[in-house]
């Protein structure tokens, strides 16, 4: 019977009893709510999972000197990313009520101990030993911080693809310290104003660079909006002051420089 067979193939491949015995509400009853906040932040870790996957790759195009590959790699990231920043809605159709049914039992667990949010940061170059240390050492989630923490930043895989393209990329920049945070730099800024009147090709690389940035900034105000309208002022539940923190990350670009020279040329 090829119909039963492929459904076990399909069941077993994608492991699927395991994945649909993982959604555990802690609620009594349990209430109506949980399961949409369960599944949909379980979600957010897959394509969390997913982007780190994506911009390892990117790294790795940059490396071997493939620009045409990373934008089709950056083409992806984006559009998840669209549908990450979209699946927020389906949050906000929880009331503050509907929210109020469980709150209370999830303790502390917050988004904000998500350690693979955590790797993407790092990988984009936004680094902080303290996010390291909320994790026990020698679990999964502090030995991938502890080594994406090391790791060049993917605006350092850049810049030495660009040294390599011929730009005259300061020193002092391709030996930046990866734990270091991107700083503006001047003379980068010159190198990309040149690249964004005379170099397409890079020109485009760099607005897929602007879109990433821009991407992630859109999901941090999105989520800070859904917060407020859930939660409004109170604290959050892993201990921050809640949306007044969220807030606090909203201007904080990814690649400084790229934002800078848009009012120069
Ligand atoms: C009702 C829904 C939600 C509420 C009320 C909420 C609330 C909050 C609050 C108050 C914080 C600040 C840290 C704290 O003190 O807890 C936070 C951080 C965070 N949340 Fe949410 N959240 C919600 C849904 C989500 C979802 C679906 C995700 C997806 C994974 C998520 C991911 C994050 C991340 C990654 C942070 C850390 C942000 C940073 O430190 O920049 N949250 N959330």
């Amino acid at each position: 019977m090829p119909h039963n067979d492929a459904a076990v193939a399909y069941g077993n491949y994608l492991k699927i009893d395991e994945l649909l015995s993982l959604q555990q509400p802690r609620s009594e009853g349990p209430e109506h709510d949980e399961m949409l906040f369960i599944v949909i932040h379980q979600v957010y870790e897959l394509w969390f999972k997913e982007l780190l996957h994506e911009f390892d790759r990117v790294r790795r195009l940059l490396e071997q000197d493939e620009p045409h590959r990373v934008q089709h790699t950056l083409k992806r990231v984006l559009t998840i990313l669209k549908v990450m920043v979209a699946q927020l809605d389906i949050l906000e159709t929880m009331t503050p009520l509907e929210f109020l049914t469980f709150r209370e039992r999830l303790e502390a667990a917050s988004g904000f101990q998500s350690d693979q949010f955590r790797q993407l940061e790092f990988t984009l170059g936004i680094k902080s030993e303290q996010a390291i240390a909320r994790f026990q050492p020698g679990t999964r989630a502090r030995v991938a911080l502890e080594r994406r923490y090391r790791e060049p930043t993917l605006w350092d895989a850049f810049l030495r693809y660009l040294s390599r393209e011929g730009y005259s990329v300061p020193p002092a920049q391709l030996e930046r310290d990866p734990v270091a945070p991107v700083q503006p730099s001047p003379e980068m800024q010159r190198i990309l104003i040149d690249i964004y009147r005379n170099d397409t090709k890079n020109a485009e690389l760099c607005e897929r660079l602007v879109d990433l940035d821009e991407g992630m900034q859109e999901w941090r105000y999105r989520h800070v909006k859904m917060v407020e309208r859930t939660i409004g002022t109170k604290r959050g539940t892993g201990g921050s002051t809640g949306a007044a923190y969220l807030r606090s990350t909203l201007a904080q670009p990814i690649f400084p420089d790229l934002w800078a020279i848009r009012a120069l040329l």
